[in-house]
């Protein structure tokens, strides 16, 4: 019998999450004040942050317990399955061998659960009351709202405001697991207001969205501000996927030449990809390759800059070193919402900068077509942000039908699209159109990046 999918026993989950800091060849560059230019205090990230996450953030040790009250929760639909893309191999007719690790059977709908457990955890543990967050596609916002009914936190999430208009379903969601949701730009914070003031019809961004949110959680002591992703610690709670990715593997006899994976702020992808990349370090596995894929309308790591920038619009959050659009970027309104961010996790920003993983950019249509594909073949309907995955595994796996080459294919599958579905509507209609970020665009954005 030939298997498709790798079962894990819950008691083989993972008890500990990876931290990449450990095993770092250059150490991070820090992160800094926005007001002083100086690396941040953990006294000033305090007001947004509980001081485990803080902690997380910088640690260097090379394992960290799961808290076993995260374990519990995780265990509600983790160990996740491993599936061999047999059907849509058959259908491309490669030798290549395509295997995908699906987060889309969380109770959200995608791997964005496997932090928004762990933040709404420590952040009660602390005894925050209420958590401020942004979303785009809203897979975070429900999330978190998941996450904070669990442990009796109130949430209140700012929806990019052409999401909140595209995808009504995500905001019932959160609001079904207790949470508030308001479209941003909102007339709820002083961010919002200046940017409605200068653009009533603003279609809104993540990073207007994160100003909104962190400015609430600044202006009340019960509230704290929560990031889905990007943080080190955010990508640290990811790596969960890819240490039971390594497990499932191993059962089936298979270890990954190519790993692939969309980057929004890069969660999802560091959450699988990180716990093998310390293979590719230690030189064991020297030419595995790691391929981050974003969206041609969105190409932070492939047109932008590497520097300091602002995580958010208004500039109210500590300076990154990443690859970076400019804060000051409003994306086009494509239909994969959750890869629509300015900057990239520092992390992979960093990764990628040492040469260790690389990118590539992919147009909506031929991303929706990978979906279609994946969908007529394996039978899900995969999350927009996803298809970007599946097509550059197409791409891969067609050419190891032209070498003769047998690779095997690992895709980092974050998600379904069942609240996407008007824009495989749109797909479908042919009313879907492609959109390349001017380089001229990214080239004024970089005269407001912050002098460091
Ligand atoms: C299904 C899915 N995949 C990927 C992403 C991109 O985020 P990240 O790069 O942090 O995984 C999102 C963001 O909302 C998402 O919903």
């Amino acid at each position: 019998m030939e298997k498709s999918i790798w079962f894990l026993d819950q008691n083989d989950m993972p008890t500990h999450w990876y931290n990449i800091q450990a095993d770092l060849p250059v150490p991070m560059p820090p992160v800094l004040h926005p007001g002083t230019g100086k690396p941040v205090t953990p006294d000033d990230l305090a007001p947004l942050f509980p001081m485990e996450l803080i902690k997380q953030e910088v640690s260097t040790e090379r394992w960290i317990e799961i808290p076993e009250e995260v374990q519990e929760i995780y265990r509600t639909w983790r160990p996740t399955n491993l599936y061999r893309a047999r059907r849509l191999e058959k259908a491309l007719d490669t030798p290549a061998k395509i295997f995908y690790k699906y987060e889309g059977t969380s109770q959200a709908g995608s791997h964005k659960p496997n932090t928004a457990v762990a933040q709404a955890y420590y952040n009660k543990k602390e005894g925050i009351k209420r958590i401020a967050t942004e979303t785009g596609a809203g897979q975070w916002g429900s999330a978190l709202a998941m996450g904070c009914a669990f442990f009796d936190i109130e949430c209140k999430v700012y929806m990019v405001r052409i999401s909140y208009d595209q995808k009504p379903y995500r905001r019932i969601l959160m609001e079904t697991w207790g949470a508030t949701c308001v479209p941003s730009p909102s007339t709820e914070t002083k961010a919002g207001r200046d940017m409605l003031e200068k653009w009533p019809d603003c279609p809104g961004s993540l990073g207007l969205a994160i100003s909104e949110a962190v400015e609430d959680a600044l202006s009340r002591d019960d509230t704290h501000y929560s990031l889905g992703s990007v943080l080190n610690h955010v990508l640290l709670h990811q790596t969960i996927v890819g240490e039971e990715t390594r497990k499932q593997m191993e059962m089936a006899d298979a270890y990954p030449d190519i790993i692939v994976g969309c980057v929004g702020g890069g969660s999802n992808f560091a959450g699988q990809f990180l716990p093998w990349i310390r293979d590719k370090i230690s030189g064991k596995k020297p030419d595995m390759r790691i391929i981050c894929v974003e969206p041609e309308s969105c190409p932070t790591i492939t047109k932008g800059a590497y520097a300091y920038d602002f995580g958010d619009v208004a500039g109210m959050t500590p300076l990154l070193k990443m690859y970076t659009l400019g804060h000051t970027f409003i994306p086009p309104p494509i239909h994969a919402g959750g890869l629509r961010y300015h900057g990239m996790a520092p992390i992979i920003s960093h990764l990628n900068k040492l040469g260790l993983v690389e990118a590539t950019a992919a147009h909506q249509t031929a991303i929706f077509e990978a979906g279609i594909k994946f969908a007529r073949t394996e039978g899900i309907i995969t999350a927009p942000e996803a298809c970007h995955d599946v097509k550059i595994a197409i791409d891969e796996a067609i050419k190891c039908k032209e070498s003769g080459e047998a690779k095997t294919i690992l895709i980092a599958h974050s998600g379904h699209g069942h609240f996407d579905l008007s824009s495989y509507a749109k797909y479908l209609s042919g009313e879907l159109t492609d959109y390349s970020y001017p380089e001229e665009d990214v080239k004024k954005a970089m005269q407001d990046l912050p002098k460091v």
